[in-house]
């Protein structure tokens, strides 16, 4: 009996192993000459171009003082570090001898031309929701338009068994939304080209939506923020801890300038997305993606100039009267106050400290990301740049100045906020 029971358990198993197998195993797709050229219309060309640059191709596979799309660019996960692959056209070490077939298997489902699995660092489960007329575009433009550069894939950095690519498949099966783009009949059509946009090529889920312990995201917890290269990219939903709600314009104007008056500017990780990234889109299709975010926000409409919270945040920009004792009111009026005081009312473009997720997010790690390393002339408003404080202000100096701002925005103090600070120190800084 129980030799029996262990024999249909074998069974059962080696049944599973056969169909895993046959799931997981993905034929080669046959290299091909590259293609003839003449065969893409310029128009598709350019929609291929505009397509890449939404979907940040570029800055995932180029390495930083690298050539253009040749990978090798270095991502530090849980998991161990990533490196991209080459996709300009070479034929040896790039994608030019893929069939547009090959490359729409790619898009779609993570596997590669001779058939060994991708890692999810590469977000297919997102380019998955586009069309094939989209996809066949940026084939198009990659293949006419990307200068051939040979350079051979780094090997990632991955520990054993994480490695095994084959496994990989598991992981798709039970983690990747594997699911077409569906329109939603009771939205706008606005609304839907927002959603396609931000679900499939921006791929705003790969940083905004929380993973599990294995790195899916968790479709029930979508864009409700997680964590990302050392930053945080903060919840774009109801659950949003802004104090000012965000409105569609809001959105509007951070997604199309990478500045809100009414909540900061995109540094770190949000800033290639915006100014390199979203700058590619139509100004119809940012309005999109405005309509679909404020709609997940929550519909807000009042005005945020009769909000009280905002003549709190002006208030807040006033020095404690304890300025003198203490240290971190005293540090940021002499190092920071120079460029963040705007008086008595709000200045188009400086956005209040006050206001910005950095200070009100449940981690510091933006707001001491942005003292360490500073805001670059192409990430803020246009012409200004934020210096980085890295060398001039210590662990002790970036904890009470994030006190000090955190408690006149009127949070609770972050617990052991300069441990956190010397960790985010010698986290590997974000370079883009
Ligand atoms: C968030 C970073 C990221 C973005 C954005 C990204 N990729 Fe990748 N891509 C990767 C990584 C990492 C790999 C290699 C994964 C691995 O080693 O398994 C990869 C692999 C690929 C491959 C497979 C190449 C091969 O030789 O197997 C293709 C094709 C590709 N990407 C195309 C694109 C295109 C086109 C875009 C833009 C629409 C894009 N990627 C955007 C990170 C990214
Ligand atoms: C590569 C990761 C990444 C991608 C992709 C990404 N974001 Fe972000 N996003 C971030 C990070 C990190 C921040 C915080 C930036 C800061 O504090 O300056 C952020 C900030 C934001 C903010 C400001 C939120 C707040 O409360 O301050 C908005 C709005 C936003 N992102 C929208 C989007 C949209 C829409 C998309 C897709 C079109 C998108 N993001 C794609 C990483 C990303
Ligand atoms: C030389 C001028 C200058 C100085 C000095 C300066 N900043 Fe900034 N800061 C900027 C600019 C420019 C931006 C980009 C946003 C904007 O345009 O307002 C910025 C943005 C920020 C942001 C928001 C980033 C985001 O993601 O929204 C924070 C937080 C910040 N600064 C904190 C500080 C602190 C703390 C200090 C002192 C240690 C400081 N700044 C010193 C000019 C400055």
């Amino acid at each position: 009996m129980r030799k029996r029971i262990i024999y249909s358990i074998c069974g059962v198993v080696a049944a599973g192993v056969v169909l895993f197998g046959i799931y997981a195993w993905h034929p080669e797709i046959a290299p091909v000459t590259p293609p003839d050229n003449s065969q893409f219309s310029a128009e598709t060309i350019a929609k291929g171009k505009m397509l890449a640059a939404a979907g940040y191709c570029s800055t995932c596979h180029t390495a930083p003082g690298g050539q253009e799309y040749a990978g090798n660019y270095q991502m530090h996960t849980d998991f161990g570090t990533i490196y991209s692959s080459n996709i300009t056209p070479d034929p040896e070490t790039g994608i030019g001898n893929w069939s547009e077939a090959a490359f729409i298997r790619a898009m779609r489902t993570g596997v590669s031309r001779d058939g060994h699995h991708l890692l999810p660092a590469f977000p297919f489960e997102h380019f998955n929701k586009m069309t094939d007329d989209d996809i066949k575009a940026i084939y198009a433009y990659i293949m006419t338009s990307v200068p051939a550069v040979q350079q051979q894939k780094q090997e990632n950095g991955i520990p054993f068994p994480l490695n095994i690519r084959f496994l990989q498949a598991g992981w798709k099966m039970l983690f990747a939304d594997g699911s077409d783009f569906s329109e939603q009949a009771d939205k706008s059509a606005q609304w839907n080209r927002g959603a396609y946009l931000a679900q499939g090529i921006a791929h705003c889920g790969a940083c905004h939506t929380p993973r599990n312990a294995l790195g899916g995201e968790q479709y029930d917890k979508m864009y409700q923020g997680a964590a990302i290269d050392g930053w945080i990219a903060p919840s774009l939903t109801t659950s949003s801890t802004s104090p000012l709600p965000w409105r569609q314009q809001d959105f509007y104007e951070y997604l199309r300038t990478g500045n809100s008056p009414f909540h900061g500017s995109a540094a770190g990780p949000m800033a290639p997305v915006v100014h390199h990234g979203l700058a590619a889109l139509s100004d119809d299709d940012i309005k999109a993606l405005s309509v679909y975010f404020a709609d997940l926000a929550g519909n807000h409409t009042e005005d945020p100039a009769t909000n009280p919270k905002l003549q709190a945040a002006i208030d807040a920009q006033h020095p404690m009267p304890d300025a003198r004792i203490n240290k971190g009111a005293r540090l940021y009026a002499s190092a920071c106050a120079a460029c963040h005081f705007s008086g008595n009312k709000l200045k188009k473009g400086r956005p209040l400290l006050a206001l910005g997720s950095a200070v009100h997010l449940d981690d510091p790690a933006n707001l001491v990301n942005v003292i360490l390393d500073g805001v670059r002339r192409d990430q803020g408003i246009q012409g200004v740049v934020m210096p980085g404080f890295r060398k001039r202000l210590s662990d002790e100096d970036i904890a009470a100045i994030s006190e000090y701002l955190r408690q006149s925005a009127g949070e609770q103090p972050w617990p052991q906020l300069q441990q956190r600070v010397s960790e985010i120190r010698l986290q590997p800084r974000f370079e883009h």
